[in-house]
């Protein structure tokens, strides 16, 4: 038994998918949860940067005495793991693995496809790990730049999104993929167009897969909350615009929650 929150963070809103993942999973634990909001997108920085500002979200979320640090943000889980593993001592959990296990189970025909920001195909993590997971597989990955602006705008249902999807995911359907690994936490908010899309190929849910490693990891070292509290300590933390963040947190959590502004310049 562990009393103490968890930490989660990534570079806007598109976290908030695994949260509402783990709070259905993890009703007992305490989530606290930081979107770099002021430097959203992290997909079009070198792996440099993400690591830099990664490193300056850990130093904040380990200043609440988390016990976990889940990085719900695929662009810092394919870029910046490696390096943040070695620096700090604390359990991580990225969302890359986890998406390509459920694959490795749903593909039927071993051609995968998986989309994400550039930054996160670039890195060639989730091609690595699909062939390492799956042999023989052919793995396809393509960058889908335009749906990170189009989820934080909440155009989750929108002409334009459809419109987008469609010239993003055709050459993956010319593959013949059966599944398709959404690589971006910002990218399950945009399902229902992409449903519309890619018609019977499975969709794997990179955040849904996250949470269910997050609870077999707790168990396994038998570090859940068992005080019951359900959730009540959850905090929200942002590097900008805490507005903007309560309207798309509505939006997707259907809940609102507050969200305290702060200066990560301060935890370098
Ligand atoms: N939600 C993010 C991811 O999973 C990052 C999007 C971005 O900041 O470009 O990669």
């Amino acid at each position: 038994m562990d009393s103490r929150p968890i930490g989660v963070f990534d570079s806007g809103i598109g976290g908030l998918t695994v949260i509402g993942e783990i709070m259905k999973l993890l009703p007992d634990e305490e989530l606290i949860y930081f979107g770099d909001t002021a430097r959203v997108p992290y997909g079009s920085k070198s792996a440099e940067t993400v690591t830099k500002f990664s490193r300056q979200i850990f130093n904040f979320l380990l200043s609440y005495n988390v016990k976990v640090i889940v990085i719900a943000c695929s662009t810092a889980s394919s870029n910046s793991y490696d390096s943040l593993q070695s620096e700090f001592d604390i359990p991580i959990i990225e969302v890359l693995s986890p998406g390509v296990e459920d694959a490795a189970h749903v593909t039927r025909n071993k051609i995968v496809g998986v989309i994400g920001t550039e930054a996160t195909i670039r890195s060639g993590k989730y091609v690595k790990l699909l062939e390492e997971r799956i042999p023989g597989v052919r793995a396809f990955a393509k960058a889908c730049p335009l749906f990170v602006p189009l989820a934080e705008e909440g155009w989750t249902q929108n002409t334009v999104t459809r419109i987008t999807a469609e010239i993003y995911l055709q050459e993956l359907l010319d593959k013949e993929i059966d599944s398709l690994i959404l690589g971006c936490t910002h990218y399950p908010l945009l399902v229902d167009c992409i449903r519309d899309v890619i018609g019977p190929v499975k969709i794997i849910n990179a955040a849904e897969s996250t949470a269910r490693k997050l609870k077999a990891y707790l168990i396994k070292q038998d570090i859940q909350n068992k005080a019951h509290k359900l959730g009540g300590g959850h905090r929200f933390f942002v590097s900008d615009n805490t507005d903007k963040f309560r309207r798309i947190c509505n939006l997707v959590m259907r809940q609102t929650y507050e969200a305290q502004k702060i200066d990560l310049e301060k935890y370098l």
